[in-house]
């Protein structure tokens, strides 16, 4: 077992400037864009929830009840224990382009929900901690698009719209377009608890120049 104190390296008295100091150093360290690993980043995540919790409610939510913090379940090897897979709604550019809606409808989903659409153009998926997001959709039976697999075109682009999503250094995406919100999924973890992205935008024009020819080993 490990304390949420002990996660973010501060004293159990620390107060929330502290906690907040802390905890944005920890998430520096252990980002998977810097070198760490989304294991760490998650439950570095957990533990500045359940102090924040603790904050605001007297008591964390899985507090023992006097008023004491409770601590993280680590495995007997140190690993972080499991953490809960990343809800991912998603939602396919070409129903965009059918409907005339647009990436930056503040209503997209919504509208979403209300049309009738595939269960492969618009839903849900969960992402395990270990999968980027190419991997769950594959491994969730899903086809989205890809050719290199290792950041060196924009043919698995999403568009974030909700959450955020890691994005090692070594990529291809320019950073205006990263700052607008296009990610690489075969590449990119999921880093909050809930996201929601449009897929197969490599067909956006701004894409272009970073998209390669289908090859033998593109599915779409
Ligand atoms: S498939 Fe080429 S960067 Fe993801």
């Amino acid at each position: 077992m490990v304390s949420p104190f002990e996660v973010l390296d501060v004293d159990e008295d620390a107060d929330e400037a502290a906690i907040e100091r802390a905890y944005r150093e920890r998430v520096k360290e252990t980002h998977p864009d810097q070198g760490g690993t989304v294991e760490a980043f998650q439950l570095v995540r957990r533990a500045y929830r359940e102090l924040d919790e603790r904050d605001r409610n007297g008591t964390g939510d899985d507090a023992p009840g006097d008023g004491t913090t409770a601590d993280i379940d680590l495995t007997e090897d140190g690993e972080a224990a499991e953490v809960d897979p990343i809800r991912v709604e998603f939602l396919d550019y070409e129903v965009l382009t059918d409907y005339g809606w647009s990436l930056d409808d503040d209503d997209l989903f919504r509208k979403a929900s209300h049309a009738d659409l595939g269960e492969t153009e618009h839903g849900r998926l969960l992402v395990q901690p270990d999968e980027s997001l190419l991997e769950a959709a594959e491994n969730r039976g899903f086809g989205w698009p890809f050719s290199c697999r290792g950041g060196a075109c924009a043919n698995c682009a999403v568009y974030l719209v909700e959450g955020e999503i890691s994005q090692p250094t070594d990529h291809i995406m320019p950073d205006d377009l990263a700052e607008r919100g296009f990610r690489l999924s075969c590449s990119g973890y999921p880093l909050s608890d809930e996201l929601k992205v449009v897929f197969n935008v490599k067909r956006r024009d701004e894409l272009d120049d970073l998209v390669l020819p289908p090859g033998p080993f593109t599915r779409r």
